[in-house]
């Protein structure tokens, strides 16, 4: 293939990419992809040889090498080895699978539960799976790109509300069909500028409007809630989610995804959703892990605690340097950095310093709007804290986002 053949539309964007890494890299500001090297307790990481404090993490509750999950993992490796060898319909299914199934209902407070083998799959699959041609799909506009997918690949008139705007939400519900299936679907915590959206209002308007209701829980679990089990324990709502989807991939130490509902959904997705029936199941350690990682959640409050405290430090000593960290309620903490370049020096400022944080660019977010995305954990300690805030504070001053 010859890649300077630029007629051809699959060479251009292969070139447009491969320029973009090839410059980032001679300019020393390629930062993506880089392997971590070892583990060094809950919050510092070895990089490059170099020990660093992780702020780019979605650990919230610091639960990864937790002695209690990774027990469990070997327990199922030496039970039923490294891999199902089939789908869950066929060969797949085991008792571990359905364990971690009920685990998660209960913590869930839903009937039933079903497990993908990824968080992305499980968006993919999930919305296509229940919404087609001819049905009306409303996403706040700052969903994430498996939610957006899915509803591309349904075929359903797709709508997209202003984030977290719930008039413009309820606009586009008066001007759809009154007599059509209708899903709103919302992040529950907003994975890039770590807002939570309005829950009450929007199961009014679901209400209203006989809409079906999904929520994201990826940021949520383990992060909102007292005892840690998502939006609805932190708006002191019941069960009222329609359709919950999850991660095993954030809070969760493994790998997976979920959603939590009634029987009758949950049997359908699962005789009818191709990611649960043409691909692999988890493999048994994930599975374990993440069924272990729940009731580490529920037994060990003080980790949430720990987070809010963490991430309360975080937030207000960033704002109260004069950064701009957006509405972000949560332990995803934007750093507003302006263009894109600003945010890679930003980045490199903090590498070098040994804080790993990382850019999110144009087009992830708006242009204008890049940023370091930054999180914290419980595995934090306070002092790691201020001295992550130190260097980030220097890097704003010396590139002139704050004075
Ligand atoms: C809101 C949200 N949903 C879904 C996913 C996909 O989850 P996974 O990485 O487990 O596939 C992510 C991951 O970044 C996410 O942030």
């Amino acid at each position: 293939m010859d890649f300077n053949n630029t007629h051809d539309s699959v060479t251009r964007r292969i070139r447009a990419i491969t320029d973009r890494v090839s410059m980032a890299i001679e300019n020393d500001l390629y930062f993506y992809n880089q392997p971590i090297e070892e583990l060094h307790g809950g919050a510092k990481v070895l990089v490059r040889g170099r020990e660093m404090g992780m702020y780019a993490s979605y650990g919230y509750l610091g639960l990864l090498n937790h002695p209690r999950i990774n027990e469990a993992a070997k327990k199922a490796i030496d039970k039923f080895g490294t891999g199902t060898n089939g789908v869950r319909s066929l060969a797949g299914t085991l008792t571990i699978h359905n364990e971690l199934e009920e685990t998660i209902a209960n913590f869930k407070h839903t009937e039933t539960a079903l497990t993908y083998s990824s968080g992305y799959a499980t968006n993919l699959s999930v919305v296509s799976t229940l919404m087609g041609r001819g049905d009306y799909v409303f996403s706040d506009k700052l969903n994430h790109a498996s939610i957006v997918d899915g509803c591309l690949m349904s075929g359903a008139e797709f709508r997209r509300f202003r984030h977290n705007d719930m008039e413009h939400l309820e606009g586009l519900l008066r001007n759809s069909p009154a007599d059509v299936a209708k899903l709103v679907i919302a992040d529950s915590v907003f994975s890039m500028d770590g807002d939570i959206i309005d829950l009450p209002k929007v199961l009014e308007l679901t209400k209203k409007y006989h809409a079906w209701l999904m929520i994201d829980e990826a940021h949520s679990v383990g992060v909102l809630g007292e005892k840690g089990t998502g939006i609805e324990e932190h708006f002191g709502l019941g069960d009222v989610i329609d359709i919950k989807m999850g991660t095993l991939s954030k809070t969760i130490p493994s790998v997976g995804g979920y959603v939590a509902a009634k029987k009758e959904i949950i049997t359908y997705l699962r005789h009818a959703s191709r990611a649960y029936i043409f691909s692999a199941a988890l493999p048994p350690a994930q599975a374990a892990a993440a069924n272990e990682a729940f009731k580490v959640i529920l037994d060990e409050p003080w980790r949430i605690e720990r987070l809010n405290q963490n991430t309360k430090q975080f937030i207000s000593g960033l704002k109260g340097m004069g950064f701009d960290t957006m509405l972000t309620e949560t332990a995803i903490v934007p750093v507003l950095c302006g263009d894109d370049d600003t945010a890679f020096a930003m980045t490199r400022e903090a590498q070098h310093n040994d804080v790993f944080v990382l850019p999110v660019v144009s087009p992830a977010v708006p242009e204008g709007l890049a940023r370091l995305r930054a999180t914290v954990t419980a595995a934090h300690d306070p002092s790691e804290i201020e001295r992550a805030m130190d260097v980030i504070g220097e890097a704003g001053k010396k590139l002139g986002i704050i004075s």
